[in-house]
């Protein structure tokens, strides 16, 4: 992501590459499973780094700017954050084992994920665009460039 993007988006942008990597997955795990495989951890990385950029990069300007911070948006999101990350492990538990059987288990994450998805993109993404100024916003995408991967790419509680 470069800087001149806006955090709308930015951050849209990649929960349609989030998306796209997980249908790449569904579509070819009975097919060609090593392939999915590596679509899934794209996806997984890819989910847990945007998880970790909104819980400690946008979260915590939203509650600075609005003084929300029990019972305000990000709350919600921070629980929803829990909820699909406990589905994502799920799905998890069947790739390791080269299960493709974890429909059920896709389905739920792709619930949960989407109307996640559409809270963020309706609601927190404009609302940071309008509280925060340009300086600000740079200093977002700086900070997202500066996330290191040990901040995300965990599997099965390692690193990789
Ligand atoms: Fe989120
Ligand atoms: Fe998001």
């Amino acid at each position: 992501m470069i800087a001149t993007q806006s955090i709308p988006s930015a951050f849209a942008a990649d929960h349609d590459r989030l998306d796209e990597l997980f249908v790449n997955f569904r579509t070819c795990k009975r097919t060609d499973y090593a392939r999915a495989k590596e679509f899934f951890k794209e996806f997984k990385f890819g989910l847990q780094r945007h998880i970790v950029w909104e819980e400690s990069i946008l979260f915590p300007r939203f509650e600075h700017k609005t003084g929300m911070v029990k019972h305000g948006p990000t709350e919600v999101m921070r629980l929803e954050h829990r909820i699909i990350a406990d589905r994502l492990e799920e799905v998890h538990q069947f790739v390791q084992r080269q299960d493709p059987n974890s429909d059920h288990e896709e389905r739920l994450l792709l619930e949960s994920l989407s109307e996640h998805n559409q809270k963020e993109e309706h609601v927190l993404y404009p609302a940071l665009d309008r509280l925060l100024s340009d300086e600000e916003k740079a200093d977002v995408f700086t900070e997202m460039e500066q996330t290191p991967e040990s901040a995300y790419k965990v599997c099965c509680g390692r690193h990789e």
